[in-house]
């Protein structure tokens, strides 16, 4: 074949197959009616695409990987040498495959997300110009989340982005350290990771569980 010749066609579904014929019905079922809303067409693609519903059900469901599982204490990674005020950066934290967001505020506040959203796992964004002082928004489903607190405010996600704990050096870059589960409480997120790794910390927090006894028997 040279290279001027067009490839040869890929053979789709013949007519009167199974596939041709549910392909048919679906475009018989968006084109005939008129009313279909974009809740209803996304439904039916939601149905089509299996895989992916499957994946965000799993999701939802607690059944698949979710940010914060953890027990152990991640491996503290740089995200961003500096980040100016409405600015957000995207990583991924604690493992390669955990997208995340980290954002600066108009106030200077810094805050660390799972950029994965809650409903059906599609992927989070910053929106400097939505709300007040910017949201974190997924444009799948129009999911919105409280960038000053994970919260959900609108749309369909049931729960709140999990966090992720940043701190910022004296030269201003921007390290991950710690994660939390979707909703669950600073102290009890930082105390199941830094327990067992940093046991002088999870005390100073004053985390429950630990062994407090030490060789000389002071508690
Ligand atoms: Fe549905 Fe995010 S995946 S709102």
């Amino acid at each position: 074949m040279s290279l001027t010749e067009p490839p040869p066609p890929v053979p789709g579904p013949g007519p009167g197959s199974a596939a041709a014929e549910a392909a048919e019905q679906l475009r018989d079922r968006i084109s005939a009616d008129s009313l279909t809303t974009r809740r209803d067409y996304l439904r039916i693609v939601a149905t089509v695409s299996g895989g992916l519903a499957i994946g965000g059900v799993g999701v939802a469901a607690g059944i698949l990987h979710r940010h914060g599982d953890s027990e152990t204490l991640p491996r503290s990674k740089k995200v961003a040498d500096q980040l100016a005020p409405g600015e957000s950066v995207a990583f991924r934290f604690p493992g390669d495959e955990d997208r995340a967001l980290a954002v600066r505020l108009s106030d200077g506040s810094l805050v660390g997300y799972s950029a994965v959203c809650t409903h059906l796992a599609c992927a989070v964004l910053w929106r400097e110009d939505r709300g007040p002082e910017g949201e974190l928004y997924c444009p799948c489903h129009e999911g919105v989340f409280d960038a000053r607190t994970g919260e959900v405010t609108a749309g369909p996600p049931p729960r709140p982005l999990p966090k992720i704990f940043l701190t910022e050096e004296l030269d201003g870059s921007i390290w991950a350290v710690a994660t939390a589960r979707s909703a669950e409480a600073t102290k009890d997120a930082l105390c199941r990771q830094f327990g067992p790794s940093r046991p002088e910390l999870a005390e100073r927090l004053g985390c429950p569980g630990l062994d407090r006894t030490t060789e000389n028997g002071r508690t």
